[in-house]
């Protein structure tokens, strides 16, 4: 698939046929951008009964296109250019009509032409009524497309706009874009496909009154740079993050929290099934005892503030009798080593990434260093960006995943 060994450079045609499951495919192009993928809509004639053009126009960001024969997009990407482009066609909904043609080779719309002249591989899915998908003819006409190599995602069993119940329904949105998602990483080995993660990021804000918290310097850049990786992996994703001001990962399904409290419930709320967690947040270890409903006023020269311990999110998920394959981190400015091994036995963790927290690397920095300690073994990963950093620590991980 060219180069979609990084998703994010894809690039995808969006092809829209005349079914009533058309609207979705407004739905489908915005997942896939958000994605990471370029998204081009090309729609049949009678797609536009069904849902108008600025919809997608709006959504990509590019011109919708849906004639053969239309002069000022053949001065400037003509249809086989447009073929060249794609490095993955998608149709859907894709109509019986459409079927048919693609699979009698025909090219009288510019999507058919397109179909015949793309190199990309090409996925279908179908969407119609559950008479028409059982039709002899349709299956016909769908075998022989797969076996001509293109790929058939669903029809999915359910309602349907008829008023039937049965097989015919196009995909959701959301199942076509992970399936697609799944395809390039299968495409390109991801070393995590099929497996649940779920990282912790950025700091933890423990209230002391409705203007006032204790927090910590860390920016949530390596969790957030982890989170990318593994979901650049193939893995489902789940970010559980503190107050940061950072874009959420393309692929990842993203949770805000402010304090312990609230990611350490998140993150047992989303545990299930999970089968690596890395605990990248700086997690506050204490929180004010009280929060005071109204903003403290100034007072003697001296003021007290009881503390009183937060839960421990990593240990306690490391002691789970179901428990992930869990890695930590450990930010420390001395000792960097002995008190990392120290954790790593204390809270009976898998891997444990040390860095040392100095002037121009550690918390608000975008670069990095770290030294990774598991049972058997270390590594140092050498000062670089955290983004670099992320997928070296994610291929180790990996290693020790797949030795189990
Ligand atoms: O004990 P310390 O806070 O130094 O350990 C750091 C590691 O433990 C990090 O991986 C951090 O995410 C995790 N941690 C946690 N919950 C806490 C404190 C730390 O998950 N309350």
């Amino acid at each position: 698939m060219g180069n979609s060994g990084n998703l994010r450079l894809s690039r995808v045609l969006l092809g829209v046929t005349a079914g009533i499951a058309a609207y979705k495919a407004a739905e489908l192009s915005r997942l896939l951008i958000k994605q990471g993928h370029q998204v081009q809509v090309v729609m049949t004639p009678g797609a536009k009964n069904f849902v108008h053009e600025l919809t997608f126009q709006s959504i990509t960001g590019s011109q919708v296109r849906h004639m053969l024969f239309d002069p000022a997009h053949e001065a400037a990407m003509g249809h086989i250019e447009l073929a060249r482009w794609a490095e993955f066609v998608l149709i859907a909904p894709a109509s019986a009509d459409f079927i048919a043609k693609l699979y009698a080779g025909m090219a009288d719309t510019l999507l058919h032409t397109l179909c015949l002249a793309v190199q990309a591989p090409i996925a279908i899915a179908p969407a119609m009524n559950r008479n028409m998908w059982a039709n002899p003819a349709v299956q016909h006409n769908i075998m022989g497309l797969q076996q001509r190599g293109m790929t058939i995602w669903g029809p999915a069993v359910g309602d349907q706009a008829c008023g039937d119940v049965g097989p015919g329904r196009m995909l959701e949105p959301l199942e076509l874009s992970q399936r697609l998602k799944d395809y390039c990483h299968s495409s390109t080995g991801g070393s995590f496909i099929g497996r649940k993660v779920l990282v912790t990021a950025g700091p933890t804000y423990e209230p002391l009154d409705p203007v006032r918290f204790i927090g910590n310097r860390s920016s949530g850049k390596m969790g957030f740079a982890i989170a990318q990786a593994l979901s650049d992996e193939g893995a489902d994703t789940v970010l559980i993050a503190g107050p940061v001001n950072l874009m959420t990962p393309q692929g990842c399904q993203r949770i805000n929290v402010q304090t312990a409290r609230q990611m350490y419930d998140a993150v047992m709320e989303h545990i299930q099934d999970i089968d690596v967690f890395i605990g990248c947040a700086a997690v506050a270890d204490y929180r004010p005892e009280m929060m005071l409903a109204n903003k403290i006023k100034k007072g003697d020269a001296e003021m007290q503030i009881t503390l009183v311990k937060n839960p421990d999110i990593l240990q306690s998920v490391a002691a789970l009798p179901k428990r992930p394959f869990c890695v930590g981190f450990a930010a420390e400015t001395e000792n960097l080593e002995e008190y990392a091994k120290a954790k790593l036995r204390a809270k009976n963790i898998d891997m444990i990434a040390a860095n040392q927290v100095g002037e121009d690397q550690g918390f608000e920095s975008d670069e990095n260093a770290l030294l990774v300690f598991w049972l058997e073994g270390e590594k140092q990963l050498s000062k670089q960006t955290k983004s670099t950093l992320a997928k070296q620590l994610v291929e180790l991980v990996s290693e020790q995943l797949n030795k189990d």
